[in-house]
């Protein structure tokens, strides 16, 4: 199965950064290439579906549980879909962090997604403290446990060491494989068959340079990049090292 690559734009860009993703859909990888996704910020998602012409997905950062209501300044997955969005991210540290989502919140989300026709990549990790304690599958579990929606189906687990984003640090690949192994047989346990079929990807502080070893690693299905996908030049290279 060849990798997917999805960038995290995070809170960042403006409009001439579309014709950052006209190239990166340009690119013409050919056949066995890895698939690009990409998650600008809400305000860049009708312009970037223009520009991707389909050659790069789209997706939304998070969305809000409800489908429409009284809710100021969130965003609906149908409205994300209504936009041509393909995927949202939900749970990611930033949200759970700056917004206090907890893995009941992150699971309504998921559904929201799912039932707006989006697929729906679901971010797990554990904190620096955590691991140094020796809690890294325990954590993992427990936000999988609280987290996961109904059915296997268009979903795809991201894992994310809260310590590694944007920080420059990067587990191990042995520590890469083992929390890998986890999360599958997690996956396996709550869906049975289905959860073999779930792509699972690594994120934190993935760059050109550590990529192509990352994506070797057994039960790594792809990678999710924030810093180094805000320009096609990284993304790129990226996807080459892939
Ligand atoms: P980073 O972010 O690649 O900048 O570490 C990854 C993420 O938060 O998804």
């Amino acid at each position: 199965m060849p990798a997917l690559i999805v960038g995290n734009w995070k809170m960042n860009g403006t409009g001439e950064a579309v014709a950052e993703i006209a190239e990166m859909a340009g690119a013409g990888m050919g056949v066995g290439a890895p698939s690009l996704w990409i998650a600008p910020p809400f305000t860049l998602i009708d312009r970037a579906v223009i520009v991707s012409a389909g050659g790069v997905k789209i997706g939304g950062q998070d969305c809000h549980a409800k489908a429409s209501g009284a809710h100021t300044g969130c965003v609906s997955a149908a409205m994300l879909a209504d936009l041509g969005a393909n995927f949202v991210i939900v749970g990611h540290s930033e949200r759970r962090r700056d917004n206090g989502e907890g893995n009941a919140d992150v699971r309504a989300k998921a559904m929201a997604g799912k039932a707006a026709g989006l697929e729906v990549i679901l971010c797990i990790g554990e904190t620096r403290d955590e691991r140094d304690a020796g809690q890294t599958n325990e954590v993992l579990s427990t936000q999988l446990a609280g987290s996961l929606p109904d059915d296997a189906e268009a979903l795809i687990i991201a894992y994310e060491p809260v310590w590694a984003i944007g920080t420059g640090l990067v587990p191990t690949l042995e520590d890469v494989a083992a929390a890998h192994a986890h999360i599958r047989a997690r996956l396996v346990a709550c869906y049975g068959p289905a959860g073999h079929g779930v792509r699972i990807l690594y994120g934190g502080s993935v760059t050109p340079a550590n990529a192509g070893d990352l994506l070797q690693v057994a039960e790594v299905g792809g990678v999710l990049v924030g810093g180094a996908s805000l320009t096609a030049a990284s993304l790129l290279a990226i996807a080459a090292a892939a």
